[in-house]
């Protein structure tokens, strides 16, 4: 037996070998620093820096190129996005707001900063997993300084209504913080157009590398400033110090490059891969539900809730074929609930008779990945 399908696309995306192949002369050839700029292999590694950032710039609608500050991840960026504000910000308000249905890197940054005396208020969402927008706008206090919400939620794919909240905290002068580590690459993003003023985002969602991201600070209208939240250089403006990594930021570039391209096509045969799963699985299993929103989601993704059946031994007999996770959050030691399914109404029962579905570039076979689920939860439906 060959190895199983991967649909996991939510957790991680397998690296494009064209990115690769533009990677691997910055490990070797262009290995200079691109802070020593004093001599010609900082200098070469400094400008392909430069290029890199200018591209995924100009891909994200920034205005300038140095609105984008590299880091290892969306949590890194989500950390240095909620912490540099709170702390920058900390004379004009402490209170926060936030949705429920936001990713760990988000909500366990929040709780620390309770600790260095931030209110934060978590708006609740729909059955769908839409954050209600009238409620965040009835939680807007004096000293609110900040909003984040992300732009796609990695359980159930439901897309929030950016623009709309971007629009809302423009007019009440509060920054703007978005979490786009699931859309980015997948969705067409414009920060400017959309009002975002903070947003994060990592190559490993959209076929880049490990291990690097970036976070975007607006320059204009307003001029968004934050504390550094580590210490060692003045590299990125001073916001994240550390020599930078190279290879992966090249690697990031040309992922983004490779996305944008494909996007508009690459998103209707999902969808279309997704709808006939949905369609599939239904006709078979009428109880079977698709949990988030009908429409506004991700075209990759897949979040079904299967009555009667247990997510974990669902994956465990399928393991051989199909590479797929379970709706819930896995600790080391324990299995939670998802706060995400128990934000859109599912009981804590529900939550473990639920899968996730991330489909991605190279899947192709909608048929076998149809028949293994259903022969799957036919062996297990009680
Ligand atoms: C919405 C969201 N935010 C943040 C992260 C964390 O990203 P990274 O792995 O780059 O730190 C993830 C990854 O699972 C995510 O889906």
């Amino acid at each position: 037996m060959g190895e199983p399908i991967y649909l996991d696309h939510n957790a991680t995306t397998p690296l494009d070998k064209r990115v690769l192949e533009k990677m691997l002369p910055y490990f070797t050839d262009v290995y200079g620093n691109p802070s020593s700029i004093d001599h010609l292999h900082g200098h070469k590694a400094k400008q392909a820096v430069d290029e890199a950032r200018q591209s995924i710039a100009k891909h994200l609608g920034c205005r300038k190129d140095r609105e984008i500050i590299f880091t290892s991840g969306a949590t890194e960026s989500n950390n240095l996005a909620l912490i540099g504000t709170f702390r920058r910000n900390r004379c004009n308000g402490k209170h926060i707001i936030s949705s429920a249905i936001e990713h760990p890197a988000v909500l366990d940054t929040l709780k620390y900063l309770e600790s260095e005396g931030a209110d934060v208020t978590l708006i609740p969402v729909d059955q769908f997993g839409v954050v209600d927008v009238d409620a965040l706008q009835r939680a807007v206090r004096a000293d609110t300084i900040l909003i984040s919400v992300m732009y796609a939620n990695n359980e159930i794919g439901t897309i929030q209504p950016i623009k709309e909240i971007g629009e809302f905290a423009k007019s009440k002068d509060i920054l703007f913080h978005v979490d786009a580590a699931q859309a980015v690459g997948h969705e067409k993003v414009d920060v400017y157009d959309m009002n975002i003023d903070l947003m994060s985002f990592s190559a490993h969602k959209f076929y880049g590398p490990k291990g690097v991201g970036g976070l975007f600070v607006r320059s204009y209208s307003p001029m968004v400033r934050l504390d550094s939240i580590s210490f060692g250089g003045g590299h990125e403006r001073n916001l994240r110090p550390g020599t930078l990594n190279v290879p992966g930021i090249i690697g990031m570039a040309e992922a983004l490059a490779i996305s944008e391209r494909l996007r508009p096509k690459e998103w209707e045969r999902l969808r279309g891969i997704s709808a006939s799963i949905t369609d599939a699985l239904k006709e078979t299993f009428p109880e079977v539900r698709l949990n988030g929103h009908p429409e506004k989601r991700l075209g990759h993704n897949m979040n079904f809730t299967i009555p009667g059946v247990e997510a974990k031994a669902l994956i465990h007999v399928l393991k051989g074929e199909l590479s797929i996770s379970a709706g819930s959050a896995c600790s080391t030691t324990k299995v939670e609930p998802s706060h995400v399914l128990n934000a859109i109404g599912l009981s804590d029962e529900e939550t473990f008779q639920t899968i996730r579905l991330g489909l991605g570039r190279f899947t192709q076979d909608t048929e076998g990945i149809a028949i293994s689920l259903i022969r799957g939860i036919l062996k297990l439906k009680r």
